[in-house]
């Protein structure tokens, strides 16, 4: 990890981390906005104690999903394609009201946290990020302060207004950020095929269990486990898939343990 320069002083190389915690775990998936608030500050304070302030070698980048606080919004959408423009000022309002609960907590529980809005930063092309800013997120993360980010609506070229997923945004993330490890916090213990959890899935292995691993069970607009699944797979980084409704479990994905499911992607096997 560290490296001495010419001058002999230890440069280490930062690792991050981009870690997402599903709306699922942090809301009641109703059709109406309820968090869980006791839930919210569990995960907060998990993610407080695991991460040294100002410790700039040691990375974090926190997505959250939307939960009730977005989804049953976005079903109700009017158009066929893209939003209103008062649908994405319903929607962007309503996820960020629980965005501003998580930075609260995590404050709380002495993290520096900091709100980083999709909507403001990210462009889409049909739903798929095309551009996003990074510049603020890597000032951030050279000094210290967590960006939260979230499942949001956002300007799209192609269709006006679409929605993009934590899901999305955390392999979106880790690739520019050459993140070294992702972990997808949600309300199962990892995927599951044939009544229990997989330990690894591989580009190899998919295709056999794919036909088990589908959408939410709750409302979710994007894609469920099977929307998970397919992010990590492609992209080459070590990433697992585990139970932030258990607690304890995002403390021990944050101090290095393999939890879960394991998603070995395409470059990673
Ligand atoms: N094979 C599977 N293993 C585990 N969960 C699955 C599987 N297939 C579908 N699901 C559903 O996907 C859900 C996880 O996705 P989602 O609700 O979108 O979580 P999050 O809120 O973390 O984004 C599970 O709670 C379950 O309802
Ligand atoms: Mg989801």
């Amino acid at each position: 990890m560290g490296t001495m320069d010419t001058m002999g002083t230890n440069t280490m190389t930062p690792r991050t981390t981009v870690l997402k915690i599903g709306g699922s775990v942090l809301t009641e998936k109703t059709d109406t906005p309820t968090p869980k608030p006791e839930a919210i500050n569990r995960c907060a304070g998990e993610i407080a104690s695991s991460v040294t302030p100002a410790a700039a070698d040691n990375r974090l980048i926190l997505v959250h999903g939307a939960g009730s606080f977005g989804h049953p919004q976005a079903e109700k959408r009017s158009l066929r394609n893209g939003f209103t423009s008062s649908e994405i000022i319903e929607i962007h309002r309503v996820v960020a009201s629980l965005n501003e609960l998580v930075i609260g907590a995590l404050i709380k529980n002495g993290l520096f946290a900091v709100p980083v809005h999709p909507l403001g930063c990210v462009v889409a092309e049909d739903g798929r990020i095309a551009r996003i800013a990074t510049a603020p997120i890597a000032m951030m993360l050279d000094r210290g302060i967590v960006p939260v980010l979230h499942g949001d609506v956002v300007m799209d070229s192609r269709v006006g207004a679409s929605i993009v997923s934590g899901d999305q945004l955390v392999t979106c993330l880790a690739t520019r950020f050459g993140a070294a490890r992702i972990g997808f916090g949600t309300a199962v213990d990892g995927v599951i095929v044939d009544g229990s959890v997989v330990p690894q899935i591989t580009p190899e292995t998919f295709e056999a269990v794919q036909s088990q691993i589908r959408g939410s069970d709750g409302t979710d607009v994007t894609g469920g486990m099977r929307g998970k699944v397919l992010e990590l797979l492609e992209i080459g980084i070590a990433s697992h898939i585990f139970n932030a409704s258990k607690p304890g479990m995002i403390a021990r994905f944050l101090s290095g343990e393999e939890l879960g499911t394991r998603i070995c992607g395409n470059a990673d096997v």
